[in-house]
């Protein structure tokens, strides 16, 4: 197998980027009327601007080389086939199987997995009506008033955030609140508010062997059978979603409480399963079907549209370009919408968890960066706390602007300050402020010469920061449903270019191992050894100032 580094298309693109890294993007725009018709995109109600990113005319055509000389097409079909494309733990990756739409089977070995795809979202619905329409009821024949859905990493992140991004659909009365972090405080701040005769706890595990959500699983069942005064209410009062039926049992939970989902899920792929119990019972079922919509729509474009017309597969070589030509090493996600601002930290997991890898599928130590940092708030905020290293810092930090044109909540003149806050930045970036134009400014202030020349360095933007658009009409849960899509599958081409499995994570699973050993000799069971000087001291100081 060819590195990708030896590629003919890879050596190509180094000796364009040195033309191109000397380019303005000020300049080309303004030699080219007709840059932005030609690198954007519109897709459904989406509107795909990526003009204002170091690119010519020839950049794309290569990158689009590269991607079949990785051999691309391939890959994307051996996903949607269901071929064991997560070769590290031998299993299938079939997210698009839980959204698929059409009456297409989708074999894993042979058998078609759509029929068990429909049966649990029969079930979730059955369930969700039950519980929204208050004919479920608790163990003492209360309807439930408040979900808690207790998960972690894509058992938390991915129903987090679309609830959130929801909230406009969500049922009045029915509040749905989310437990993931170890630390005691977070569920006991959660349970100090509720009523447990009218709490439902979800637990959500895919492995159902995750220490944090089983620590938590456990504590809130104790919680519950102390102030119900029954263990028999832990049926009425806890679900679980899992894949694992038998630790499921284990826990107390009834099989017929139970959803399932399969291997061939990934945990960061996983709110269109079963584990998107919490937004269905938010948002209802019939919503959580038009999020499924919105992500099999881009599933479709993604498997069908030309590379040129492919927004997942432009985002993804695009963030190849800065990652592997330009040296960029994060990447910003800038929700103008405060409905999506878990969105980037969400990708953080989505992004990271997938493409932090440093070996090839064959093994191999790579020779060239792999997934970058990727990290972002909510504009405005942003603006207001770290735009300004954006602007004036010495890295090059590519940019995604979000945002839908029209608010759920249109108040006053807050959408259009909003969105000319996001125009404007992206702008900026662009364009920036020469010396020139610096200059002028200073002096039109009435500044002396002396002073002038003390604030200029200091007033220049050197603008050519790249940023992509995307901008939707509403965020309706179609919308969204297609927004996580569009950066799923821009994560996959990432994978596949870089050649890396994007679908396991062992990277998380040395410090899991170590807090084993760790645990007993916190809490006093053992002698803490075979540490590390730091470690070691670390370990002691905390047991001696343990109080209690
Ligand atoms: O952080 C590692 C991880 O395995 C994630 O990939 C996963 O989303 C999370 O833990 C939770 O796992 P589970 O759903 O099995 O509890």
């Amino acid at each position: 197998m060819i590195r990708l580094t030896e590629l003919p298309a890879w050596k190509a693109l180094k000796a364009h980027h040195r033309e191109v890294a000397a380019l303005s993007m000020r300049e080309l725009f303004a030699a080219d009327p007709g840059r932005f018709e030609k690198f954007s995109l519109r897709w459904d109600e989406f509107l795909f601007d990526y003009s204002k990113n170091r690119i010519t005319e020839e950049t794309l055509p290569l990158l689009f080389d590269l991607a079949r000389q990785v051999g691309l097409g391939a890959r994307i079909e051996a996903m949607f086939r269901g071929q064991r494309i997560n070769t590290t733990e031998d299993r299938a990756v079939l997210h698009v199987a839980l959204r698929h739409r059409g009456c297409r089977p989708i074999p894993v070995d042979g058998v078609d997995v759509m029929p068990k795809v429909r049966a649990v979202l029969d079930k979730m619905r059955t369930f969700s009506d039950a519980v929204r329409s208050g004919s479920w009821l608790g163990f003492t024949g209360k309807p439930i008033t408040d979900v808690v859905n207790i998960g972690i990493g894509g058992s938390d992140l991915g129903p987090l955030m679309v609830c959130e991004a929801l909230k406009h659909y969500a049922q009045p009365g029915l509040r749905v609140h989310f437990v993931s972090n170890v630390d005691a405080t977070h569920l006991a701040e959660t349970l100090k508010s509720l009523d447990p005769a009218t709490t439902l706890f979800i637990v959500a595990s895919k492995t159902f062997t995750t220490q944090e959500t089983l620590t938590n699983a456990w504590s809130a069942r104790d919680w519950l059978v102390a102030k119900l005064g029954d263990e028999a209410a832990v049926g009425r009062h806890f679900v679980a979603l899992s894949t694992n039926g038998e630790a499921v049992s284990a826990f107390g939970i009834d099989p017929d409480n139970m959803f399932e989902f399969w291997d061939w899920v990934g945990g960061r792929y996983s709110l269109w399963s079963a584990i998107g119990l919490s937004i269905a019972l938010a948002v209802g079922m019939d919503r959580f079907e038009e999020l499924l919509d919105g992500a099999h729509a881009v599933d479709e474009h993604f498997r069908m549209a030309p590379m040129e017309e492919n927004i997942p597969i432009i985002m993804a070589l695009l963030g190849v370009w800065y990652v592997n030509f330009f040296g960029a090493e994060s990447h910003a996600v800038l929700p103008y919408e405060q409905y999506l601002s878990r969105f980037p930290a969400y990708l953080q997991q989505g992004d990271m968890e997938s493409n932090g890898k440093r070996v090839t599928l064959d093994g191999a130590v790579v020779d060239y960066a792999t997934g970058p940092i990727i990290w972002g708030e909510p504009g405005t905020n942003g603006q207001h706390a770290f735009y300004q290293l954006i602007h004036q810092g010495t890295r090059l930090i590519p940019c995604d602007f979000i945002a839908g044109v029209n608010s759920h909540n249109p108040l006053g003149r807050h959408q259009p300050i909003l969105l000319s806050n996001f125009l404007a930045q992206t702008e900026a970036l662009m364009k920036g402020k020469n010396e020139a134009e610096a200059r002028a400014e200073l002096e039109a202030s009435g500044l002396t010469p002396d002073e002038v020349e003390k604030l200029l360095p200091h007033k220049i933007f050197p603008g050519n920061r790249p940023t992509n658009s995307l901008l939707y009409r509403r965020l309706t849960p179609r919308t969204l449903g297609s927004l996580i899509a569009f950066y799923e599958h821009k994560i996959f081409v990432q994978g596949v270019i870089w050649n890396v499995n994007s679908f396991d994570q062992w990277g998380v699973e040395l410090g899991k191992q170590l807090a084993k050993t760790i645990l007993p000799e916190l809490e006093g069971e053992k002698e803490p050894t075979g540490h590390d000087s730091s470690t070691q001291r670390l370990i002691e100081y905390c047991r001696a100032m343990t109080e209690g």
